[in-house]
């Protein structure tokens, strides 16, 4: 086993399993979700989230037809408890659980009602976690009665529920777990109203554009967090919760930072953004002609659209790749720009093949030292990436390896 490795993730994610403890998170289980072949590792998952102290409340979206058959298979599975560990043959305790929308329920483009009833309901469900119980909940509802299909009768229940129970977080499984079509938005952490902007401006199916405003409107109402995770990416759930980067797409009311692959109409804006730290001899300059080179990709960090932040991943050599050109504005700094940065153009990095990455840097030695870059000599670079080394400005090689 890679002790090294292992530790590291376990440390990283450390953080995240105490903010969670205790935390009441809903999610909602897609019909599609539930006769995926992922399910058993899901549910594993679910059950994990259960042993680490988080008050799960699993809704799930079934018709009349294939409801008992779908609360049996979560049963069935929760009941094998954590397979491969000391709590295999533990059975997870799941309660199932009723939660109804009233008839004078009404859910419009700007508000969830929150009546009576439903606080009531919530409230004993609340009972049911605090008694150490997942609550399932599979919505059933009269088709005749009002004009909601079953899947938006779920997607009104997950953002009711969440709202009357005080949830910290709706998380919704979903495939695709972006909705951001545009290839260069790499990042995944939106504002409800980038959010919203996506689901006006994009072409979505019906389905889809009622779900997601459940979701939207129940951050906009109090939940603290909306997350999209995908179903049929083993392991995404965990991804999502338990690492900076996510796997999937979360919502909040914040204003978040946005990391997308600069184009070449960015170029004014990354040439400005160095400048600064060009002149204090912090940067080395670099020419527009090698920023827009085919073998460089530039990531640009914008807050409110403002460019805040950039890198770029020089990919001479695939095995080993250069990062640098890396800044936060001055006004920015200290805010997690840099390293979210560096983390986009590593995996970046991996993803066009490379091993290795490293960096040449006179002022940062120790931040890179912080994000586990080693002290290199120029023999261990590729002969075509060493003939670019400035001899006279003496920088630093940093490597770091891309596990
Ligand atoms: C290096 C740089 C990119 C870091 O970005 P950032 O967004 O401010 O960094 P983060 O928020 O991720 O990390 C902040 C931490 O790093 C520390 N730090 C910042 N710059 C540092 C440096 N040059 N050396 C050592 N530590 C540094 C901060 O004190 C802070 O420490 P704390 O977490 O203990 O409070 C930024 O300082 C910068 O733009 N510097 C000028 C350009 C440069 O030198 N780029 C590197 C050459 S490629």
């Amino acid at each position: 086993m890679d002790f090294h490795r292992f530790a590291r993730w376990f440390r990283d994610s450390s953080p995240y399993i105490r903010e969670h403890r205790d935390k009441i998170f809903v999610v909602l289980m897609p019909s599609a979700s539930l006769q995926h072949s992922h399910i058993g590792n899901t549910v594993r998952d679910l059950a994990l989230l259960h042993v680490l102290g988080i008050k799960l409340v699993l809704i799930i979206e079934a018709t009349a037809t294939n409801r008992a058959s779908f609360v049996n298979i979560l049963k069935s599975l929760f009941s094998r408890g954590l397979p491969s560990s000391r709590y295999r043959n533990h059975a997870i305790p799941l309660a199932e659980e009723t939660f109804v929308l009233s008839d004078e329920f009404h859910m419009g483009t700007n508000t969830v009602e929150l009546l009576e009833s439903h606080r009531e309901q919530a409230a004993r469900i609340a009972q049911t976690l605090n008694q150490g119980s997942i609550a399932l909940i599979a919505p059933s509802f009269d088709p005749s009665s009002n004009e909601r299909s079953s899947a938006e009768a779920v997607d009104d229940v997950a953002a009711v529920l969440a709202l009357g129970i005080g949830a910290d977080k709706l998380i919704i499984l979903h495939e695709p777990a972006s909705l951001v079509r545009d290839p260069n938005v790499v990042n995944s952490d939106l504002s409800t109203d980038a959010f919203q902007k996506i689901l006006a401006e994009q072409l979505f199916e019906k389905s889809t554009i009622h779900r997601m405003s459940a979701l939207l409107l129940a951050c906009r109402r109090g939940v603290n967090r909306g997350h999209i995770v995908s179903y049929e990416t083993d392991g995404a759930l965990l991804a999502e919760l338990f690492t900076a980067d996510g796997s999937g797409t979360q919502i909040s009311t914040d204003d978040y930072l946005t990391i997308r692959r600069a184009t070449v109409t960015d170029m004014d804006a990354v040439l400005e953004l160095m400048q600064a730290d060009i002149d204090q001899d912090r940067l080395v300059p670099r020419t527009r002609d090698l920023l827009s080179s085919d073998s460089t990709t530039i990531f640009l960090a914008e807050h409110d659209n403002i460019p805040v932040g950039c890198v770029a991943l020089y990919s001479l050599a695939q095995g080993m790749q250069e990062i640098g050109t890396l800044l936060a504005a001055p006004k920015h700094r200290d805010r997690n720009i840099g390293s979210r940065l560096l983390s986009r153009a590593e995996t970046e990095a991996r993803k066009r093949g490379a091993h290795h990455v490293y960096v040449f840097t006179k002022h940062a030695v120790d931040w890179f030292s912080r994000q586990d870059y080693l002290p290199a000599t120029l023999d261990s670079l590729p002969d075509s990436n060493r003939a670019a080394y400035d001899h006279e400005r003496q920088s630093t090689l940093l490597i770091k390896e891309l596990q």
